[in-house]
């Protein structure tokens, strides 16, 4: 599983085989620019689901809950959740908590939206944990994890996300619900993992949390494109001939067929195709979900 927020990375994930993307509310960080996941909407998860959908053929779509749209009521929980599927087009939604949210859970499941759930180090409650901090590394606080994520699990969820605990911790928490769980800095006996596509790409040049393996150096490469592309706009050496449109030459008018239809003559042909811009593959892709 990886994150996804818009339609581009949504196709390249989903063609690299992913079995689900989550909408997740990290994009407050990676793609706002903020400090934590805290300030992230309910309407920028919608916007950014919907782009999502749009890119994806196969893998499974979550949508993340953001801070404050589940946790004042369970009225407002169904109905933020109702919206993400509604409007945002997401297969199931992801909530963080335990035996708290276990109601909520369990309502939203018997409303018919499925719930994946969220437990150890959670970013929403980052001011009370003191900071993205592992969780779970004494007796007490690693059993009341697990608890949580044994009520979320005899909720509903069908599947738990444990992030950020001791290798031991994920590894007990997944023998013992009847779940999938989905680790993130919890080890590798978790059943499948999630990394931010961003962190997996090296698209992010600040921090590099222990959890994170990059796949690649797409900041650093991206610079460097993006710094040859400057020099050679400085230049002049782009755009080159062969990206640049000419006039129609004379004689490349529209022939009439036999059949007295007009058909464009050869040379008309290939001027009308030089100047034609192609729509993008993303526009013709269609979603399937
Ligand atoms: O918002 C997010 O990206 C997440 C994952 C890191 C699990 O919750």
């Amino acid at each position: 599983m990886v994150t996804a927020y818009d339609a581009t990375f949504a196709r390249m994930m989903d063609q690299a085989q992913v079995d689900a993307m989550l909408v997740g509310d990290s994009l407050g960080m990676v793609i706002q620019g903020q400090g934590s996941t805290l300030p992230v909407t309910l309407e920028e998860i919608i916007y950014h689901a919907r782009a999502v959908v749009r890119g994806t053929r196969r893998a499974h779509i979550i949508g993340d809950m953001p801070f404050l749209s589940y946790q004042t009521s369970l009225d407002a929980a169904l109905q933020a959740a109702g919206r993400l599927v509604k409007e945002g087009g997401v297969e199931s939604v992801k909530l963080e908590g335990g035996r708290e949210i276990a109601e909520t859970i369990y309502r939203m499941v018997r409303m018919g939206i499925p719930v994946v759930g969220h437990v150890g180090l959670m970013p929403q409650r980052v001011h009370a944990m003191g900071g993205f901090k592992v969780q779970g590394r004494n007796g007490d606080d690693a059993d009341s994890i697990l608890e949580d994520a044994i009520a979320v699990s005899q909720a509903g969820a069908f599947m738990v996300v444990v992030e950020g605990v001791p290798a031991e911790l994920g590894a007990r928490i997944t023998r013992s619900i009847d779940v999938p769980t989905i680790g993130i800095g919890a080890g590798v006996e978790c059943d499948g993992q999630v990394l931010v596509s961003y962190d997996l790409l090296g698209l992010t040049d600040t921090l590099k949390p222990k959890f994170v393996k990059r796949y690649d150096e797409l900041f650093a490469r991206g610079v460097e494109a993006t710094k040859a592309y400057v020099s050679e706009v400085r230049s002049g050496a782009f755009p080159a001939p062969e990206h640049t449109f000419g006039l129609q030459k004379a004689g490349a008018a529209s022939a009439t067929t036999s059949t007295g239809a007009n058909a464009p003559s050869a040379p008309a042909a290939a001027a009308e195709a030089d100047a034609s811009i192609p729509v993008t593959e993303a526009h013709a892709y269609g979603p399937t979900h």
